[in-house]
């Protein structure tokens, strides 16, 4: 049986990450086969032309699920009614800069979208940063948005872990699907921590038989550095794979999933996180919520780690205390 129309809000129309995402939520790939979709774009007014000229390909596309789009460059038209909605528009780095660089250029752009969120999106709205630096940006939008339940804010670090899936993968010579209870705790910086702790490969532990100087010295920072190296060698910042996450994450978030998933969700107090920071936790799906697996227990190497990104995300929320409402 056919289900309700959903409504997709997707920030940054026009942009590279766009290019591949919608094609994605098109095709159904978040609520699935049977879920009709309308679209609505939100650009700014210079690259509104952009937009239009991606939905003209949408259309072309003949997708069977994509009932309506909408263009716009009004933030209570891009989030009426929404279901979902994907937070993309943002600048990103060039080479040699930090996402965190980007803070005062993109963290502006996110309480506005926050307060329209709140003022006119679906009482189940779920939200997923994207835009850089997504942790903090995330923090922003969560906190323009009163009256949404905080867990609807969720900040993507779903690459950094498709990232470490095909790192470990490669290393080993398994299967991606075999690779469970792996996460990357933190923020979606450099300082991330790629976590091989728990992790098994096909029912059984790994790390114990790992080459540590592997995992120090070449996995934990390849994966961190991830990002800065495909803007090096490709001269622009991710897309297509950071579209592909984006959908991962959502798919999984509504969908559910028992295999961990690292999302970046407002921290419960857990492991030693203060409450309200938007971090990357192991997390499984249940009943359309994201729950932190719980009970892990934490070496002095990982609470360095877990905690040097703690300290950042602090940093980053007092360089923004005049957006936090
Ligand atoms: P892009 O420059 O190709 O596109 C960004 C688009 O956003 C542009 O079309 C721009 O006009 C639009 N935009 C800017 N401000 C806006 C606003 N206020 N409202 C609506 N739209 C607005 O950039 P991109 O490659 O698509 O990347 C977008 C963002 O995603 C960047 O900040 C990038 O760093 C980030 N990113 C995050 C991850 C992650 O894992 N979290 C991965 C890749 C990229
Ligand atoms: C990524 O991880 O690829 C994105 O956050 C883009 C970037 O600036 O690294």
């Amino acid at each position: 049986m056919s289900q309700s129309v959903k409504k997709i809000a997707v920030t940054g129309a026009a942009g590279q990450i766009a290019y591949s995402l919608l094609w994605r939520i098109a095709n159904g790939d978040v609520y699935g086969k049977d879920t009709p979709i309308e679209l609505q774009l939100l650009e700014i007014p210079d690259a509104i032309s952009g937009a239009e000229g991606v939905a003209m390909e949408l259309n072309d596309s003949a997708f069977p699920l994509l009932k309506n789009i909408v263009v716009t460059d009004k933030l209570e038209e891009a989030f009426d009614g929404t279901n979902a909605a994907f937070l993309v528009g943002a600048k990103p780095r060039g080479k040699g800069e930090e996402r965190s660089d980007l803070l005062a250029a993109n963290g502006k752009i996110f309480g506005p979208q926050g307060a329209a969120i709140n003022d006119h999106a679906a009482d189940d709205i779920r939200v997923l940063v994207v835009g850089n630096p997504a942790n903090t940006n995330a923090l922003i939008a969560m906190h323009a948005a009163k009256d949404v339940p905080n867990d609807r804010f969720n900040a993507m670090m779903r690459l950094d872990h498709n990232r470490a899936l095909s790192q470990l993968s490669a290393k080993l010579g398994c299967d991606k699907n075999d690779i469970n209870d792996l996460v990357v705790w933190g923020n979606h910086s450099a300082t991330q921590f790629p976590d091989l702790t728990y992790t098994t490969v096909a029912g059984e532990k790994i790390f114990d038989s790992l080459d540590h100087s592997w995992y120090v010295d070449e996995f934990i920072p390849r994966v961190a550095k991830r990002g800065a190296e495909i803007i090096e060698v490709r001269g622009k910042s991710s897309a297509a794979s950071a579209a592909s996450s984006a959908i991962d994450h959502m798919h999984d978030w509504i969908n559910g999933t028992e295999r961990w998933a690292t999302a970046a969700i407002p921290s419960d107090g857990s492991y030693g996180i203060p409450e309200g920071l938007i971090v990357g936790l192991p997390t499984v799906s249940r009943g359309g919520a994201w729950e932190i697996v719980s009970g892990l227990e934490l070496s002095d190497f990982q609470k360095a780690r877990i905690e040097a990104n703690v300290t950042e995300l602090e940093e980053e929320r007092n360089a923004v205390s005049h957006l936090l409402g």
